[in-house]
């Protein structure tokens, strides 16, 4: 694991940015898995300033999102299309037909996510997986749990969840209760994790995510047994 503490959530932003940058300079046509949350919000803004100052090209590259809101339309403001359209994709040049977020309108969302390891699996795996983490460990909306779930799957949201992303809505009555969201297998088959967190009150979780036992309970302490994972942290 490449652990990196950051100065700044600013710093970090930066950081994450220059990571995935490679990325795409290094494979143009490159799968890049993307997150959602507070976090990557810095990230997105770094990459829309390179891109505008003709550094970074988005032209080749496809993307694949972790999760969505189940009953949420892409033109719902709360959706994480919404939040990838708004923050990213419509302020570089990615073809926005090459932008992939679970469907959480689908009439069978079980098929759904068989749809989206499908989808996966065809575009050859994913590069580069950016990741956040919730306070409880969750990762995309993988839930602590009794066991890791493998494929994309539905999820109901813990009421710690909800309450931690009530701030994103009017009021937690409007905080959707269930998600889709990509399963550790499509998480821990990528080539590369790229893990931001910011905040102290994301350090205890981190710890016991990167040196505590590997449970399905916090989820991201399986990503202890990733090859090739960068941490990057910083405390404010
Ligand atoms: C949501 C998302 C996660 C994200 C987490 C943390 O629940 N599904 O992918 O990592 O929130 O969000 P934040 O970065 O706002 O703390």
């Amino acid at each position: 694991m490449n652990f990196v503490k950051a100065e700044s959530y600013e710093q970090l932003s930066k950081f994450a940015a220059n990571i995935i940058a490679a990325q795409v300079i290094l494979k143009p046509d490159c799968v890049l898995g993307l997150a959602t949350g507070s976090s990557p919000l810095g990230t997105y803004a770094n990459l829309v300033k390179m891109c505008d100052a003709g550094e970074l090209d988005f032209s080749k590259v496809t993307s694949v999102n972790l999760d969505e809101y189940a009953g949420l339309t892409g033109d719902n403001d709360q959706s994480y299309r919404y939040f990838m359209d708004t923050n990213l994709f419509s302020k570089v040049n990615i073809d926005r037909d090459k932008t992939h977020v679970p469907n959480g309108c689908a009439a069978d969302l079980s098929k759904e996510g068989e749809r989206y390891d499908e989808l996966i699996k065809s575009l050859g795996g994913i590069d580069l997986q950016l990741l956040g983490i919730g306070l409880d460990g969750h990762i995309g909306f993988n839930e602590p749990d009794d066991v890791f779930t493998k494929e994309t799957h539905l999820v109901t949201l813990d009421p710690s969840t909800i309450e931690a992303n009530a701030r994103f809505f009017a009021s937690k009555d409007e905080v959707p209760t269930q998600a889709i969201t990509m399963g550790m297998m499509s998480i821990m088959q990528v080539k590369k994790v790229l893990l931001i967190a910011n905040g102290k009150n994301k350090k205890e979780i981190l710890e016991k995510s990167l040196y505590g036992p590997i449970t399905p309970q916090i989820p991201a302490s399986i990503l202890q047994l990733h090859k090739d994972l960068t941490v990057i942290y910083s405390e404010n």
